[in-house]
Formats: C-alpha cells, structure tokens, sequence
C-alpha cells in the first residue's frame, strides 16, 4: 500500500515513463525465461516488478495497453500457464552410474519378490523433458508439465504444435486416460536453430534439451511451431481389463497411435540388461537425438504393485545412467572474445587434457553469469565434460585444490581489444563492446559477414584477405570495399596480380546481388537471412524499410518486436545511414526487384480466403501468396462473404465458431493445396 501511496505523488509524465520502463524490462525478463531458459533475475524480483505495474496500471487505466505483459495470460514466470496438479504425482527414477548398483538392485527385486521369475522392459531414457497427457473421447484436452512433481503447468497448445503427436487417437482406446513421456529435440533441428543464431551474431543455445524445456514454455504457439519437437510416450497410467504388463501397455498405445519408442527389449535376466546398455552405449551416437541413459522397469503390474514405491521413485524401476567422461584440469587463464557484433563471450584457456581421444584446451564459459555461478578463479583445478555437444564445457571445481590465496575472479569492465567501457543492457546475460566504428573484431567480423557465402558471396575474397585489407588500412567498413583499386590491392603481402584482379572484377559483380542478400549482408542484429527474406518481400526498398516504424515492422510476419526494435535502432544510427547511402552510391541493389506477381491460375477467381493458425508445408505469407497468384483475394475477417477459411494449426476457436456457424468451408492445408492444383511439398520461396 506505501508503494501507491507513494506513486500519487508522482507527475503524470513520471507514472507514464515508469509504466513503460517497467512494461519493457518485465518483456526481457519474460523472453530471458521462456526463450532463452536462462533468467537472469529471481521469481522474487520478477513478481515484484510485475506486482508494481499491476498496481500502477490499476491506478491509471488511462494508460491501459494490451501488450502489456500483465494482459499476457498471468504474465509471470509459470503464472502465464494455468496450473494443474497431477492425479498421480510424477516421480523421478532412482538413477546409478554403476554396474555393482544396478546388480545390487536386481538382487532386491529378486529378494523382495521371493523368486527370479520376472522379466524387465528396458528402455533408452530420453534426454528431454516429461509431459503428462490427458485423452477424453480419442481427443487430447491436456498436456501438462512436470512442474514440481505433483502439480505443472497446462501447455495443451504448445504441445499441440508437436507433429508426431496424435490429437485424435485410432482403435479401442479407454474413454478417458493419461499417459506419460518425453519431448525433446532432435539434434539437427537444435544444430539448425544454433545455426541460425550464429548468423544473427547471437550466442550460442546450450543443447537440445534446454532449448526443449524454453520452447515449450514460450507464450505464442506459433512460435513454438517454428521449432520443432518430438515426443515418445513411455508411460499409461490407466489400468485396463486387458493391460497387464508394460509390454502390453506399450503395444496398446501404440495402436492407439500414440508414438512409442521402437527401441524397447524385454529381458528375463540382470546380464540381457548389460547387453542393452553396453549396445546403446556405443549406439547412441547414431541416434539423431540425445539419451543419457537406459530405464528398466519391471514388465509384470501385480509385480509392480508387490514392489511398491519409495517417498521418490517406484521400486520397480531404476535409470542407468551413461558416463559423460570427464577430465579434471588447471585453468590457466581466461580470454575474452568479441563478436561481430560485439558480444564479449569468456574463454577458458585449460592445461590440455585428453577427453574423449581429443585434447580438450579451451572451454566456452559463455557469460559473467556463468563465471559467477562457477565461482571459478584463475589457477583452480576444473571438471570438464563431454555431453552431447561438442564445445566441452566445465562442470565444476575441485575445492579441495584450490589455493586460498586466490582471489574472486573479476569481469571486465572494457573491451580487451579497443578498451571501450562494456555494457550489459538490462536483462541481457551478455556484455557488449559499443564501439562498432572502430573495435577491430567487430569491424573485420561485420565484414566478413558482409561477404558471407548467404549474403554477397563475392569471389575472390575471403575472411583472410578480409583480415590483411583491415590491417594495411584498406578497409574500414564494408562501404570502403567499393573504394578498393586495383593498385592498392596488388601491393599486399601474398597477393598475386591475377588474384588482385579477380578480387576488383568480384567486388564489382556484387551490384547483382539481390536486395534480400544485401540486406541480411548488413548484419542487423536478429535479421538473420529468412527475416531478410521477409523484409525485401514486404517492405520493397531500402526507402520502405526505413521509413517503416515499429508497428509496421511487427506487423509482418515473423518479426516480432526483439526484431523491430533491433531494426529501428540499426537504420536510424547515422552512421549506417551513411553507410547505406554509399553502398547505393556504389550501385548495389536496395530495391526487390523480383517480378511482380506471376499469375498460375483462376481457380480461385473472385473468392475471398481467410488464412488462419500455422500450416506445416508453407508459411502463412507463402499461403497468402499462392491465394493471390490463383486469382483469390485474401480476407481477414470471416463474414457472410468469405468463400474458404484455410485452418492450420491452432486456428482461433473464435473463428472457427464463426465459420461453422455461418456454413462457410473450412480446408486443411491439405486440402487447399488441391484446390489450387498444388499436391507439393517445394517451397515457393
Ligand atoms: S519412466 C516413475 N521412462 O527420466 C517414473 N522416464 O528421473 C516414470 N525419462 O522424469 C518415468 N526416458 O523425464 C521413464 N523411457 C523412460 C524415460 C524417462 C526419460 C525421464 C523422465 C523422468 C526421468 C526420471
């Protein structure tokens, strides 16, 4: 009550401004979390700046918005997804990395049971994240989170988006049950979505099941479709007449097409377990995702229900768990790199080590988050591993060697290349070096990013002779590219004639580059090349673009405000503005000149379409698109005039009460691709 006591003796201006400040860093807090799975404030701080706003909101409606992130379901971390406690709660598995404790198990089963006449289900045990399912009538009305184990959060939609997933189950299936798995990412999509990353000039995710766990917590289904999930289900919690054994259990699910794990063995003895294990250890690097270990579970129920369960975990189960082989070494010292776009990541320099049959040097440390978490000091004797990716990483310290004289490790305070002071903005878990003019890895990266293969391509030079131009004072810019004469070129170190001359002829081909490579060639932050594609598509020249303001920007499909905002702040930095000018100068293209619409056909002359949820072949616009060359208008409001609804994906319950209600046809993807003659799975663009 003091907090709004205090507040009414602000001005109007000053409410306003908090409001704002408040709204934009709870944004950050929220993407940090769901997007990023690594929030870099407590749930504490995080309701307590939320409580703030609601309360200022409610003492202004005036300044209502519906972006706020209080209007966004719950708008806090696990409150922006309703919470449901589990019929049974989810238990975790008793886990061991050793032979002797797996046998030392087996013998209990044995003496608890009283004989040996019992057989395990061994599973691999998916390195994801649980998800309980709940099917009434065939359909799925809830998927809910782990949580804490007796309660989680409800994310139906967002498992809905998985497309290994049946909705609408097949068979004789019980009229109502749960059943239990696990999703999680397959490592090409995870490697694709670094990628992808790493062109933006972001930092780098993790692994897989980190970047699982963030998906399914995002708030917009249909950026949750964007990265795809999978799932296998390992668990039926009804009891069925005719189900009395988990092998049975699996079976059923799967003829109620329910996706289960093909690589399941049923064994009758302790040492046909060790054969599954010792096979899936040296396998699981041909899997096309992550396992760490193999489950067992006794097969039989009534054997189960003898074995019962402990305050954690049931009996009747236990997780063996691989080896991640692990190194102990001395950290030598830290170095801190600069990105391209001036993003500090620390490095650690270690005593080499072999690992795996290689010799392990370096180990990313990825922030000052990650630093202080460690708590590492120069001269400690660190644990690294090899998991599932392949930057090794550090685990941890070996306390017991450090040497108590050392002090805390401080951060830096100034780019180790150009000593500009950093800066950390708020929520970020990144430092940044600001000095994009005239920091030497940022200059040169930004470049070399220029001449990318994605984006100008320019033959005849690469991130080599990117370097050499820099360092004789060549370069300075990618503008100054276009500057370069021959007789300055053909001076430098290991440049033969011929190669001077190929690379002059190269810089001046690239005025055939089209708009949408120059464009993701600038190395805007976040405008990696598919939003450079969306770009050039819609806004048609550089003109466009920058007289385009934040809402028109978000307006399009796939920029979301991260990416707005991001735009806006490169394009009115007068530095680029120049830049940009003499690139046009230069004759390079910063206007889409693809064809105007090609027309194919008039089978949907003279109809109006409504495009509606997330298709799975093409993307919205790509719909759109095929609408508009087929003779078609496209609606966005469903009406007594609409001729189609085209349903994807979550389509809004709203509209699609509206359809049925006013008999207007509703077609798949599928479904619309035959109409307009197009049964393909090729992208349009
Ligand atoms: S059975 C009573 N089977 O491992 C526990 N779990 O600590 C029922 N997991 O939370 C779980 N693969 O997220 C089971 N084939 C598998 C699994 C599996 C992965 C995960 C699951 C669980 C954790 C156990």
């Amino acid at each position: 009550m003091l907090l709004i006591f205090e507040k009414s003796f602000m001005h109007t201006s000053e409410i306003l401004e908090k409001i704002n400040r408040l709204r934009k860093e709870l944004s950050i807090h929220n993407y940090q979390y769901y997007v990023m799975a690594a929030p870099s404030i407590s749930d504490f701080e995080f309701d307590k700046m939320l409580e703030e706003l609601i309360q200022l909101e409610k003492a202004h409606p005036e300044f209502y918005s519906p972006d706020s992130p209080t209007q966004k379901v719950g708008g806090a971390i696990n409150k922006n997804f309703e919470n449901f406690t589990h019929q049974y709660p989810m238990l975790s598995l008793g886990n061991t990395y050793s032979e002797d404790e797996l046998r030392d198990f087996d013998q209990r089963i044995i003496k608890q049971l009283g004989h040996s006449d019992y057989e395990y289900v061994c599973e691999l045990k998916f390195d994801g994240l649980s998800i309980s399912l709940h099917y009434e009538n065939g359909l799925l009305i809830r998927a809910v989170t782990r949580g804490d184990g007796s309660k989680g959060d409800v994310v139906t939609d967002n498992v809905k988006t998985i497309k290994a997933l049946h909705t609408c189950l097949q068979g004789n299936y019980p009229a109502s049950f749960e059943v239990r798995g696990e999703i999680f990412m397959h490592r090409q999509a995870f490697d694709r979505l670094n990628k992808q990353r790493e062109e933006e000039g972001e930092p780098l995710y993790a692994n897989p099941r980190n970047v699982a766990s963030g998906t399914l917590k995002l708030q917009d289904s249909a950026d949750v479709a964007k990265r795809p999930l999978d799932i296998y289900l390992y668990q039926l919690i009804e009891k069925t007449e005719t189900i009395k054994t988990h092998a049975d259990s699996l079976t059923a699910m799967k003829a109620w097409g329910l996706k289960t794990s093909e690589h399941t063995k049923t064994c009758s003895n302790i040492e046909a377990v060790f054969n599954f294990i010792n096979y899936w250890d040296r396998e699981r690097k041909n899997l096309s995702y992550d396992i760490d270990g193999v489950v067992l579970k006794i097969n039989d129920y009534h054997q189960r229900e003898e074995l019962g369960f402990t305050a954690k975990s049931p009996r009747w189960a236990i997780a063996f768990k691989f080896k991640t082989e692990a190194a102990c070494t001395q950290l030598l010292s830290i170095d801190y790199q600069v990105g391209r776009t001036g993003s500090i990541t620390p490095v650690a320099n270690l005593q080499p080590v072999l690992l795996l049959g290689t010799t392990v040097k370096r180990a990313s440390l990825h922030n000052a988050n990650e630093i202080e978490r460690l708590d590492i000091r120069v001269g400690d004797y660190v644990f690294v591993e090899k998991g599932g990716e392949i930057i090794p990483k550090i685990t941890g310290i070996n306390l017991d060697k450090r040497n108590q004289d050392t002090p805390p490790l401080q951060y830096i305070t100034h780019c180790p290349v150009c000593q500009t002071e950093l800066v950390r903005n708020e929520g970020e878990a990144n430092h940044y070096c600001p000095n994009e003019v005239s920091c030497a890895p940022q200059v040169v990266g930004r470049i070399q990013h220029f001449i990318h293969r994605k984006a100008m391509d320019i033959n005849g030079l690469g991130d080599e002779t990117i370097q050499l131009l820099y360092e004789n004072n060549l370069v300075h810019n990618i503008a100054d590219l276009f500057d370069l004469k021959y007789e300055d070129v053909v001076k430098l170190d290991r440049m033969a004639d011929k190669s001077a001359q190929n690379l002059i002829v190269g810089i001046k081909e690239a005025v055939k580059i089209p708009y949408q490579r120059v464009l993701f060639g600038l190395g805007i932050r976040y405008v990696g090349e598919t939003v450079a594609k969306k770009l050039a598509a819609h806004f048609k020249t550089i003109e466009q673009l920058q007289e385009a303001n934040f809402e028109a920007l978000v307006a399009v499909d796939e920029i979301g405000e991260r990416i707005a905002a991001s735009i806006i702040d490169y394009l009115q930095n007068p530095y680029h503005t120049e830049q940009i000018a003499r690139l046009k100068a230069a004759g390079l293209q910063f206007e889409n000149m693809e064809k105007e619409k090609v027309m194919e056909s008039a089978l949907l002359a003279g109809k109006a379409v409504v495009i509606s949820g997330v298709f799975s072949q093409y993307s919205r616009d790509e719909i759109k698109h095929m609408v508009e060359i087929n003779g078609g208008k496209n609606a966005s409001g469903i009406t007594g005039k609409t001729d189609y609804v085209v349903a994807g994906e979550n389509m809004g319950p709203a509209k699609l009460e509206k359809a049925v209600q006013l008999n207007v046809p509703i077609l798949s993807e599928k479904e619309f691709l035959e109409l307009i003659g197009k049964p393909t799975t090729q992208s349009l663009f």
